[in-house]
């Protein structure tokens, strides 16, 4: 047996409680949606540590273990916001280099078996001993910070 429900009239339309209800509805779901988006931006742009790092104010950084990289080899590491790289050349040099490329700001990468730090996004090179722009399209060398080995880890400072 099958049993309709009759369809009430729709009369109640327009009235001020259903209004006032639906007004009241979008208002508190544009706001979860406000606060949704509002709220991480807001951390965001307050976070300390994050202007510290725009402002460029992290000096030094200590890689634990680095000590221990290969002769031959680098690691990339984030200076500030900026990602930077430290590399044990193969004579046993240390060195720590900006990898942020000055041509377009790609990031560059060590080739050791080529003797060149290379940005694949428009085949510049560098020296990687001294950071100087040796062909291509970068305009000047990369900034170079100041290195420190101790046993069981390297700091990389800012000059
Ligand atoms: S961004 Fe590195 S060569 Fe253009």
């Amino acid at each position: 047996m099958k049993t309709e429900l009759p369809l009430a009239p729709d009369t109640d339309t327009g009235s001020p409680s259903r209004r006032v209800f639906i007004q009241v509805v979008t208002a508190a779901v544009g706001c979860g949606y406000a606060g949704m988006i509002g709220y991480p931006v807001y951390k965001y742009l307050a976070s300390p540590i994050e202007k510290a790092e725009a402002a460029g104010a992290v000096s030094e950084v200590t890689l634990p273990k680095a000590d221990e990289l290969p002769k031959g080899s680098a690691t990339i590491f984030k200076f500030g916001n900026k990602p930077a790289m430290l590399i044990h050349l193969p004579n046993g040099e240390w060195t720590a280099l900006s990898a942020v490329c000055t041509h377009l700001a790609c990031t560059v990468q060590y080739e050791p078996e080529k003797e060149r730090i290379y940005c694949a996004c428009h085949g510049g090179t560098y020296d990687p001993a001294s950071g100087k722009n040796v062909s291509g399209p970068p305009p000047r060398p990369l900034d170079r910070f100041q290195v420190k080995v101790q046993p069981g880890s390297v700091t990389v400072t800012r000059s």
